[in-house]
């Protein structure tokens, strides 16, 4: 075991995990952030996006010794009254069904909205496409990112 000071959410947080542990399992086991989820432990589902200095990475993919000062943004992170603009669309439309998948779909969403802030129905399909719903719920989250980017 070792220990890492990782910058998640705007804190310093130390963690004593193996080198190897990806921080999917730092953040949820270590830290208590549970938005995060796990779906497929592949890279492949995108229930465990977070932001890594600004820039959405999967996190069941990234050791937590390959982190160094990189700032992590995970969805507890994203606005300190959950308030985003994304998370009041997705409120506002009941976009999630069971809602396992949102987190990471938020994140990869808001993304998108940097660099397309009105985002045709192409960019988003584009955009999200790597982020898997099992309830498919995919035409809400389609009406929620062109809600939150009103
Ligand atoms: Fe990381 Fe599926 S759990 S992409």
């Amino acid at each position: 075991m070792s220990q890492y000071t990782l910058h998640i959410n705007g804190k310093a947080q130390t963690v004593e995990v193996e080198p190897d542990t990806p921080l999917l399992w730092a953040l949820r086991d270590s830290l208590g952030l549970v938005g995060t989820k796990y779906g497929c432990g592949l890279g492949q589902c995108g229930a465990c996006t977070v932001h890594l200095d600004g820039v959405p990475a999967r996190a069941c993919l990234t050791p937590v010794s390959s982190l160094g000062r990189q700032k992590i943004t995970t969805i507890e992170g994203l606005d300190p009254q959950a308030s985003h603009p994304l998370q009041l669309a997705w409120q506002e439309l009941d976009v999630p069904q069971c809602g396992y998948c949102q987190a990471g779909q938020i994140m990869s969403a808001c993304q998108l909205l940097k660099q397309h802030p009105a985002p045709t129905d192409a960019q988003i399909d584009a955009a999200m496409a790597s982020n898997l719903c099992r309830c498919a719920t995919y035409t809400r989250i389609r009406a929620g990112i062109h809600r939150a980017a009103e």
